[in-house]
């Protein structure tokens, strides 16, 4: 049997000891090498939105050190460009630091489906939408494996809550977990061209995904005609022995011997046939020889402040202006002259990246209090108003209404703080702390003329927006966020980004209210396909901000739309008077009794 595999050669001079061995990690982040046979240590780091390479103690929950990289805005940002160039960029520089840091695999790009707003992870996450979704990871993907470094799309699949997330069954239809949820792990993996990917914690109807046969032989390997590499999630191997059968390559992180033994007893017993065995050997043996060219070019490197201001740019595109109002004109964009004050703790300690495994070691840290005097130099100064996570500060508050007074404007910085923005831990509802909204109602008595930057991973109720006359919403926009977003609030740079998730109304209307998380041991998907805009547009409720919305300093026109069996086309303008990039959407339907089933694609024209 062994001569038809590719590196049957080397298949053929090893134990079964040996061979099972391959499929269990050396380490938290190698696995094991076979010096006579020249097999190698692979080695694997998170991702996302930057590289946490560890070299001192490892961990899978982003609590020890890391060495300092790039961090770029969190995927969920990132997604709002809705630019496939700019994420391939992204990726690209990724892979650079991915492949200067010594690492083989990037685990990511993160691709669950944005289920439920109040989803912990939601910032390692592109959209609610699967299409956007993998086209998106796909740039993604292709730009780090451009470095010769692998990606690693996560977590496969039905991912989509922090609560009892390594035991909870996901339970959904047939049509639901095709349409939604591996919709754009196909994309990903078909169009990306993905190495590797990462199965889940959780099961899937019943089964562990890194155990589930639907998905992983019929789906992954049989329809889709997957031929990479699988691996678990850190700590999500049930059974060694049923992972192998369904071409689960590798069990992450190292476990001693106790799962080889597994392994190798599985074989004896002939529960697991050699040759189920030697096909995850053999993908282990391609994933290095896929990975070489990184390894050999390790010396390259790459240019940290070429890759900080890459940041910037990233962080600029995906900046989302939800709201610009005011009188007698609009707030935005402001002349340099303004004297704005800046307010909001983020102002000076910024939310720029979610907390757990993605969590990255930034080689600078911009804020908007270190940098706003380069945009505004006649700004009025900054008062923090509040402390995160902690109760009101009559002191503080003072200080910055008496600020707030002696200004024209007001830079308000509001959004959740780090603890609700978390690996393994969903939020509980989507309000902003409410200190910060009282702060906001009493800046608004004393000047109306306030603009709220606003951080979050994911979207927040907004019922106090008409305290404000405008909203940048920042997102975690990374190490050079600061910067980008006062290039957008100056004009610099006129905003293009669009949400990838709908905000809606209130929380009690997102379709999977009442039943997220699953609280017990199964997580129902009773909404079905029924997820972010396919819902509230069949049901025709009312949102805050659709999925696809973002305001711009410019406006266009779109004309002569016409459609034939190869697609369409349409003709766009700027008819405003400053450049600007625009994203142009298109939303396809047949309408059907039950509701409509729709495809959608997008272009970003700048
Ligand atoms: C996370 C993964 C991550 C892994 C390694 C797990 O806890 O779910 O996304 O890649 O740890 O850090």
């Amino acid at each position: 049997m062994t001569t038809e595999w590719k590196h049957g050669n080397i298949i053929s001079r090893m134990s079964l000891e040996e061979k099972a061995a391959l499929l269990n990690g050396a380490s938290e982040w190698t696995t094991r090498e076979i010096r006579r046979l020249g097999i190698e240590a692979l080695v694997f780091s998170d991702g996302p939105n930057g590289v946490r390479r560890q070299r001192g103690k490892g961990d899978h929950l982003g609590l020890n050190a890391s060495v300092p990289a790039t961090c770029f805005p969190a995927l969920s940002a990132l997604a709002c460009s809705w630019d496939e160039a700019l994420l391939y960029r992204v990726g690209q520089a990724l892979g650079e630091e991915a492949r200067t840091l010594g690492v083989d695999v990037l685990l990511g790009p993160g691709l669950n489906i944005r289920r439920n707003p109040a989803g912990g992870r939601n910032f390692e996450y592109f959209s609610e939408d699967p299409f956007l979704s993998g086209k998106e990871a796909a740039a993604f993907i292709r730009g780090i494996q451009s470095t010769g470094i692998s990606a690693c799309p996560k977590h496969f699949a039905v991912n989509s809550q922090e609560l009892h997330r390594m035991t909870v069954d996901s339970v959904l239809d047939e049509r639901a977990l095709r349409e939604l949820y591996l919709t754009g792990f196909e994309i990903a993996l078909k169009e990306g061209g993905a190495h590797a990917i990462m199965t889940s914690y959780n099961k899937v109807n019943g089964s562990y995904a890194n155990e589930n046969t639907h998905l992983l032989l019929e789906i992954l390997r049989k329809e889709w005609k997957y031929d990479g590499f699988v691996v678990t999630d850190w700590g999500g191997c049930n059974d060694p022995a049923k992972g192998a059968a369904c071409r689960s390559d590798l069990s992450m992180p190292g476990a001693g011997y106790v799962p080889v033994h597994e392994i190798v007893q599985a074989v004896l017993d002939s529960r697991l046939p050699m040759e189920a065995l030697e096909q995850c050997v053999e993908d282990t043996l391609e994933l290095q020889r896929k990975t070489a060219p990184g390894r050999k070019n390790r010396a390259a490197g790459y240019d940290p402040e070429k890759h900080h201001i890459l940041a910037r740019k990233t962080a600029a595109q995906s900046v989302v202006l939800l709201k610009n109002q005011g009188k007698p004109s609009r707030l935005l964009p402001l002349s340099e002259n303004t004297r704005a004050a800046l307010i909001g703790a983020f102002g000076s300690s910024p939310r720029y990246q979610g907390a757990g495994s993605s969590a990255i070691n930034p080689s600078r840290l911009e804020s908007l209090s270190q940098v706003i005097g380069n945009y505004l130099p006649r700004y009025t100064g900054y008062a923090a108003g509040y402390t995160p996570g902690r109760k009101r500060d009559p002191a503080k508050e003072r200080k910055a209404l008496s600020l707030a007074e002696k200004s024209e404007l007001i830079l308000y910085c509001m959004g959740l703080d780090e603890c609700s923005e978390l690996e393994g831990r969903d939020r509980k509802n989507l309000a902003i702390p409410e200190e910060q909204i009282l702060l906001l109602q009493k800046l608004y008595e004393v000047n109306p003329n306030i603009v709220v930057l606003l951080s979050a991973g994911a979207a927040v109720d907004l019922w106090w927006e008409n305290y404000c006359s405008g909203i940048v919403y920042g997102q975690l926009g990374g190490q050079a966020g600061a910067s980008a977003v006062l290039e957008i609030l100056l004009g610099k740079i006129c905003p293009s980004g669009r949400l990838s998730e709908t905000w809606p109304l209130r929380y009690e209307d997102t379709p999977s209210y009442g039943y997220f998380p699953g609280p017990e041991r199964t997580a129902e998907y009773r909404e079905s396909i029924f997820v972010g805009y396919r819902y509230y547009h069949s049901a025709q409720i009312r949102v805050r901000y659709p999925f696809g919305y973002g305001l711009s300093y410019t406006s266009f026109s779109y004309s002569d739309l016409k459609t034939d069996d190869r697609g369409m086309s349409f003709e766009i303008r700027n008819t405003g008077d400053r450049d600007g990039a625009e994203v142009a959407q298109l939303y396809v339907g047949i309408k059907k009794k039950q509701g409509l089933s729709s495809r959608q694609g997008a272009e970003r024209l700048s």
